[in-house]
């Protein structure tokens, strides 16, 4: 996949996701930028990364927040002289059904899950524009294409703003050569999923639902986001694209 010498921001790239998008993006040659709350880690990550020769950058940031979507862009632009694609990957779950969860966590989940890819993606299309193109990568999950009966309410409603939020910016701004798709991961078992995972039945009945018989990995994923920010993607616009093992066939 050509991703040599692209420019690339990774939100929440120093989480479980993030980290494996990271290293393999890097790994075949692009710049990596690691924008992450817990600043602390997406440094490490980036010195880790660095020591081995790759070329990866990190920035604390909140992606709720408006100023450090502007500072980040701006200061990415600054140092690597260009931004070719933005993965928003940053996410928090607060499990709680609907009947128990108050607005303030709705609010927060709307804010983490989905301003923060409104903000992504204002920022980054006029830099984008002004150097003939570019691609966004928004994460959404099974849980952006079908209802869960075990998913809060207020994820499944986030992420499924993000499904139809990628196709209507893959559709106004196809013209100036920016692609916009998202992914639908499956259950992974990463850090946003630790008290699913350390219950043996619930984890074994995640892992039923799926037809191909396993869960979701990290590099399932970060494949397919080596893909979709590569040259060989030039012609997907608009995909949301389950990596799910065939959970959302029924
Ligand atoms: N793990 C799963 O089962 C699963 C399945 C489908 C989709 N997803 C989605 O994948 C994405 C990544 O999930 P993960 O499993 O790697 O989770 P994770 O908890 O391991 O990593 C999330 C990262 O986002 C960062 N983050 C959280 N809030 C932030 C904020 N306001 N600003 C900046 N960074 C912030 C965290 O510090 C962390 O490093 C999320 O959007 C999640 O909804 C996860």
């Amino acid at each position: 996949m050509t991703v040599r010498n692209k420019v690339v921001a990774i939100t929440g790239g120093a989480g479980g996701i993030g980290t494996a998008q990271t290293k393999l993006l890097a790994e075949n040659g692009a710049e990596v930028w690691v924008l992450d709350l817990a600043a602390d880690r997406a440094e490490a990550l980036a010195k880790e990364m660095t020591d081995m020769g790759w070329r990866v950058h990190s920035a604390g940031m909140d992606v709720a927040s408006e100023e450090n979507w502007k500072a980040v862009v701006e200061r990415i632009v600054a140092e690597s002289g260009r931004l070719d694609a933005v993965v928003n990957n940053a996410g928090i779950n607060i499990r709680k059904p609907i009947e128990e969860m108050v607005k303030d966590e709705w609010m927060k989940m709307m804010e983490v899950n989905t301003c923060s890819v409104f903000l992504a993606t204002k920022y980054a299309i006029p830099v984008m524009r002004r150097q003939g193109g570019g691609t966004i990568i928004n994460t959404s999950s099974i849980c952006g294409l079908i209802g869960h009966m075990n998913t809060p309410e207020a994820y499944t409603a986030t992420k499924g703003a993000v499904t139809l939020l990628t196709k209507s910016v893959a559709a106004r701004y196809g013209k100036d050569n920016i692609r916009c798709n998202s992914i639908h991961p499956a259950t992974i078992d990463t850090p946003f999923v630790a008290s699913l995972m350390a219950d043996p039945a619930k984890k074994q009945a995640r892992i039923d639902e799926i037809p191909l018989g396993r869960l979701t990995t990290v590099d399932d994923v970060a494949n397919a986001v080596l893909y979709l920010v590569s040259e060989e993607a030039s012609f997907l616009n608009g995909v949301n694209l389950p990596i799910d093992g065939g959970v959302t066939c029924y």
